[in-house]
């Protein structure tokens, strides 16, 4: 594994991009949605940053199915909470190919949200399906499989402080120990 960002590196970068959320939004109350579970550890850094109303909900969509290559898209919302004429920050790990967040901006609009902007730690360059714009970006990484700060490998490593990129000898069964 090759470190990409450092801990404080991460840390002024999320706390850059409170700053921008916070001038953004000034004191208008504000609902964050965060997206299961890639957003854990962006979301409890990011809301300890903003001085804001503000309300915090999730919902899961997941379309990596333990492997690197994408399958489709599963959308649970049972566990947002009312985001009906507020002001929505839909919060992810990662923009990559931008499905997620092309999913998931109409819901909340169909939902009767009165706006809804995106924070992303990251965006992965040369990777972009979809046309679609994030608001807030903490940084733009290389196109290289990342974990850590919340990103998954087999659902592995979430809980690294640092993002790393893995190598290809990284790539094995993390259960199994073979070569995936
Ligand atoms: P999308 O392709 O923009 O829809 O991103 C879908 C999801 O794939 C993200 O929310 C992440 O959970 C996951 N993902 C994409 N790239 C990476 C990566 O490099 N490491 C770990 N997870 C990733
Ligand atoms: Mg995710």
């Amino acid at each position: 594994m090759k470190v990409l960002l450092d801990e404080p590196q991460l840390q002024a970068g999320v706390a850059r991009m409170a700053c921008e959320i916070s001038a953004h939004y000034g004191d208008q109350p504000l609902t964050i949605v965060g997206v299961l579970t890639g957003s854990v550890v962006l979301l409890a850094d990011l809301i300890r940053q903003l001085e804001m109303p503000l309300r915090v909900g999730v919902l899961q969509a997941s379309s990596y199915r333990g492997e690197t290559s994408r399958g489709s898209m599963t959308i649970n919302s049972d566990l947002l909470l009312d985001v009906k004429g507020r002001d929505v920050l839909l919060v992810d790990d990662i923009f990559d190919t931008g499905h997620t967040l092309a999913e998931v901006i109409p819901l909340l609009e169909q939902m009767g949200a009165t706006s809804v902007k995106s924070a992303v730690l990251l965006r992965k360059q040369g990777r972009q399906e979809v046309k679609i714009d994030t608001q807030f970006v903490g940084f733009d990484i290389p196109n290289e499989f990342v974990v850590g700060y919340g990103l998954d490998y087999q659902d592995h490593y979430r809980n690294l402080r640092y993002l790393a990129a893995l190598e290809p000898a990284d790539l094995t069964d993390t259960h199994t120990g073979e070569n995936a």
